[in-house]
């Protein structure tokens, strides 16, 4: 929460045009290139330069094909947080993701103040608001974007680059000891800070993640790097954070030697886009600005949610219900996977198990119960004459070609066929299966799961597409990129081969079903899909995948769920208790622990396996109801968190260093994490532990659960925590209001309860914090005609007492005026003793209360905590609340 960073764009807008350079093309200086291309020409004008280039040597890597001769460049300064790299073939067009599916047009009403200016050697592009600068070096061709204020370099391209049909590679050189590189995923990694000497290769595939260092479901070409110290010397600077995405569909591998980056990729262009940051939280609010916003989540989707692959029969179901309820336990979503079908067959009810009848009276109980119901969706559609989705698909003609045929795939229910998403009469079929279905079921979510796409059958090659000459590291061991997915020769609509939208598959799934279930529910839709892309978390959620029930797969879910939070898909969580393999009540019951703060919270497991419903076990359960319970007093935080990651791209669960960007201790933390900006998390994560060592930051950290002063330090400091069986640490740092409910079995009930807000002062006695709200299931989040709050709430705090108030900045949700805050709890209050009376005053009026009921004031430490009880503070109106000590 707290404050927004800026948009660029509205900094831009005032900026006066003022450009100087020649609108002629110019040819360049020098002499010819050693290897690589070199610059021919460059012209420059509107806050954009280009450039062409000609191959200058050849020969080199024959084997994977002739070099593209020659080859446009444009860079622009797009806002003034955004460059925009884009180097091509000049003659011939290429593939490139399409403007429909990352709609990526440069703001049009952005005006920099731009100029390009030249040296016998270079040209630079650069703006007075814009801190990257752009500098193109003549010959041999490479190009540098640095930082203007500190001038550090961020990315400085080698000679040594490669442009052929099927073969793309660049290189920039990293300061190794400067450069701390998140994201390139999505892979299961042992660290969330990406290591040195490791390859990242992006091809979505059906690959379990419990296996380390693979390519897994999804492809996000994108990093952050965080420089520890500028290149003035140590410690200068540090903090100073940037993104880099290369926007392309196809594979690749990109390899990280700890000095430099190389990308190896197989199709497309080199399309690259360059974030200024400073701050890690402006990096994803300028990422999500180019490629899409983060899907507001319904309220409910932040309810703990079960699932399990084996669920037997509606009874099944119906137990597990109960027995959340019995143990009290929350229990928000009740989910099936593919066994509720017939047969395997998308948009059907196995008539045995899970008969029309009974699954309708169980989805109607649910609902009125306020829990909600959803179901899996596999994209394969079962060859099937008598089967009327497949009917139906045939007569549209919705399905993947190959070969100038439907392919024919394999998954769950045998022979399939694959909508192609590309094809815009796939989605309007989707979306009417999907009303079709719910005409008999109304499920609240869909589960998009094998959507790499998954194939149990390895596809023969056809063509070339098949095999291309780079073999990327697909499943680490080069596996030809055909291998259980769908051939790279099979055809989309408009021509598009495979071998170039492979990648684009969840994406353009999870939009289609996005846009069935708001169109035919008129709610906010909740997808959760396994296969993403980059601009995925406009439609939909995500979850890990298929990790496994070790404490290995317990901890690497930090590393996973926080690469996400940078890739724009803040709702995100891992299975929790494990997918794969038997769990153990120690490892449920610490999962548990830590699941309880995953943005998306769910339990589910693989088939044969143990059952892990939270009740199963009493440890399991105390722990359970401990977690969730304050995950659910954290439901309104937690929202307002989902607002912000809307609004600004900001992750919901984020680094430490997202935070404390100066403190460089924090850049290898990846055992805890925030949520927010102040709540810290700080799980067990190995067997037999009793306490779990820390890293708090500078300041004052006050636990959740009993509001103690945990840790004061005027630097970072590593403490080592009493965790026993029940028990996982979480602390709000001083400066941080959060607004708080009661506890309840789901949310709608929790939502009924009386605000509470605690309010944790900083050192300095400042404090503060939002709340957002809505109804939690209109389409729109905070949009121009939806009815929404937003409240702003601030503390100053001195010895004599404190002051809250709060700034309604948006109120158009009716009930935020009924909605009260009844209680206010300040956490380091300052007072050389308890005092003898604390003394309320309400907008200026003391209350009676003041001294009475549930008023109280404890000391932790050298610290106060006081307690205010018995108010009625409506949250959709001003108010100013002023304690007293005397
Ligand atoms: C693979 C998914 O990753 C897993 O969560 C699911 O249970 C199985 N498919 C069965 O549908």
């Amino acid at each position: 929460m707290g404050s927004t960073p800026p948009l660029s764009t509205a900094h831009t807008r005032v900026a006066v045009l003022l450009l100087l350079f020649l609108l002629a093309v110019v040819p360049w200086p020098g002499a010819a290139a050693q290897g690589g291309y070199r610059v021919m020409s460059v012209a420059g004008g509107g806050g954009q330069l280009s450039a062409r280039l000609e191959l200058a040597g050849d020969g080199e890597k024959a084997e994977l094909g002739p070099d593209v001769q020659r080859l446009s460049l444009t860079a622009s300064l797009e806002t003034d947080s955004r460059l925009h790299v884009r180097i091509t073939d000049a003659e011939h067009p290429r593939w490139e993701v399409p403007q429909d599916i990352i709609p990526r047009k440069a703001p049009r009403d952005i005006v920099l103040d731009a100029s390009t200016g030249a040296s016998p050697r270079s040209r630079v592009l650069s703006a007075a608001t814009s801190d990257l600068t752009f500098t193109l070096h003549a010959s041999p061709f490479r190009f540098t974007v640095s930082r203007r204020s500190t001038g550090d370099v961020l990315f400085d391209t080698s000679p040594s680059v490669f442009f052929k049909d099927r073969y793309l590679e660049l290189t920039t050189a990293l300061p190794a000891a400067r450069a701390s590189l998140y994201g390139l995923g999505e892979h299961t990694k042992r660290t969330f800070r990406l290591q040195r000497n490791d390859t990242f290769t992006l091809w979505n595939a059906d690959i379990a993640a419990g296996n380390v260092d693979l390519n897994l479901y999804g492809s996000h070409p994108f990093y952050l790097d965080v420089r520890s110290a500028s290149p003035a010397g140590a410690g200068n600077g540090a903090g100073a954070a940037h993104g880099v995405l290369l926007l392309n569909s196809n594979g690749m591998d990109i390899e990280y030697g700890g000095s430099y980056l190389t990308y190896r990729v197989i199709g497309g262009v080199l399309d690259f886009y360059f974030f200024a940051g400073p701050a890690p939280l402006n990096v994803v609010d300028q990422y999500t600005q180019l490629i899409g916003r983060p899907a507001p989540m319904p309220y409910w989707s932040f309810g703990f949610h079960q699932c399990r692959y084996g669920y037997k029969n509606v009874a099944d179901l119906e137990g597990v219900v109960a027995g959340y309820a019995k143990a009290r336990i929350p229990l928000e979503v009740m989910w099936t996977d593919i066994d509720y079908m017939d047969a395997f067959k998308d948009f059907t009810l196995d008539p045995l198990n899970f008969p029309a009848g009974p699954m309708r009276q169980f989805v109607d109980r649910l609902h009125r119960n306020g829990q909600k119901y959803v179901v899996i969706l596999d994209p394969g559609i079962n060859v099937n004459e008598t089967y009327g989705t497949f009917i139906r698909g045939m007569q549209q003609d919705v399905f993947l070609k190959w070969n100038g045929t439907n392919y024919l795939g394999k998954v769950w229910p045998g022979n399939v066929y694959f909508p192609d998403f590309l094809n815009p009469r796939a989605a309007a079929f989707w979306a009417r299966e999907i009303s079709l279905f719910r005409r008999t079921l109304p499920v609240d979510g869909l589960w998009i799961d094998m959507n790499e796409i998954s194939n149990f059958v390895d596809p023969p090659p056809l063509d070339a597409l098949d095999d291309p000459p780079y073999r990327i590291n697909n499943s680490g061991v080069r596996r030809p990129i055909n291998n259980k997915t769908v051939p790279a020769s099979a055809v989309h609509f408009g021509g598009v081969r495979e071998y170039d939208a492979h990648n684009l598959y969840g994406l353009l799934e999870a939009r289609a079903t996005n846009a069935a279930l708001r169109a035919d529910t008129g709610r906010r839709p909740f997808v959760l899909s396994r296969s993403t892309f980059v601009g995925s978390g406009r439609y939909t959620a995500h979850w890990t995948g298929d990790n496994a029930a070790t404490w290995d797969d317990l901890h690497y879910s930090i590393n996973t769920m926080l690469s996400f939070g940078l890739f724009g898909i803040p709702m995100v969580g891992a299975d929790i208790c494990g997918f794969s393999g038997d769990t153990t009540e120690e490892l449920c019951s610490r999962w548990i622990q830590l699941g309880a703060f995953y943005p998306f919270a769910r339990d589910h497991s693989a088939i044969g396996t143990v059952r892990r419903e939270l009740y199963l076990w009493e440890t399991v359960a105390r722990s359970a109801r401990k977690a969730l319970g304050l995950r659910y007093r954290l439901l309104p935080y937690l929202y307002t968190l989902m607002h912000e990651a809307h609004a600004t791209g900001a992750p919901i669960a984020r680094p430490l260093f997202f935070s404390y960007p100066k403190d460089v201790q924090t850049y290898g933390v990846d055992r805890q994490f925030l949520l927010g900006r102040g709540v810290l998390v700080s799980p067990v994560l190995e067997p037999g532990a009793t306490a779990v060592d820390a890293y708090f930051p500078a300041g004052r950290w006050f636990s959740l659960f009993d509001y103690s002063l945990a840790v004061a330090s005027a630097t970072g400091k590593r403490v080592t925590l009493p965790a026993p069986a029940d028990t996982v640490n979480v602390h709000v740092a001083g400066g941080n209001i959060l607004p708080l409910q009661m506890p309840a079995l789901t949310t709608s009930r929790a939502r009924q309860t009386v605000f509470h807000l605690l309010v944790a002062l900083a050192e300095d006695g400042s404090a503060d914090g939002e709340l957002f709200l809505d109804d939690g299931e209109s389409p729109e989040m905070a949009g121009p005609r939806g009815q929404w709050s937003l409240v702003r709430f601030t503390c100053k705090a001195g010895r004599g007492g404190a002051t809250v108030r709060s700034h309604v900045l948006h109120d158009s949700y009716g009930p935020s005026r009924k909605l009260v805050i009844g209680k206010v709890v300040f956490l380091g209050l300052r007072s050389p003793a308890p005092p003898r009376e604390l003394a309320v005053y309400v907008n200026g009026v003391r209350t009676a209360n003041s001294t009475g009921r549930a008023q109280g004031y404890r000391m932790s430490g050298a610290l106060g905590a006081a307690h205010v009880a018995g108010l009625s503070l409506p949250v959709g109106k001003e108010f100013e609340l002023k304690v007293v000590m005397s």
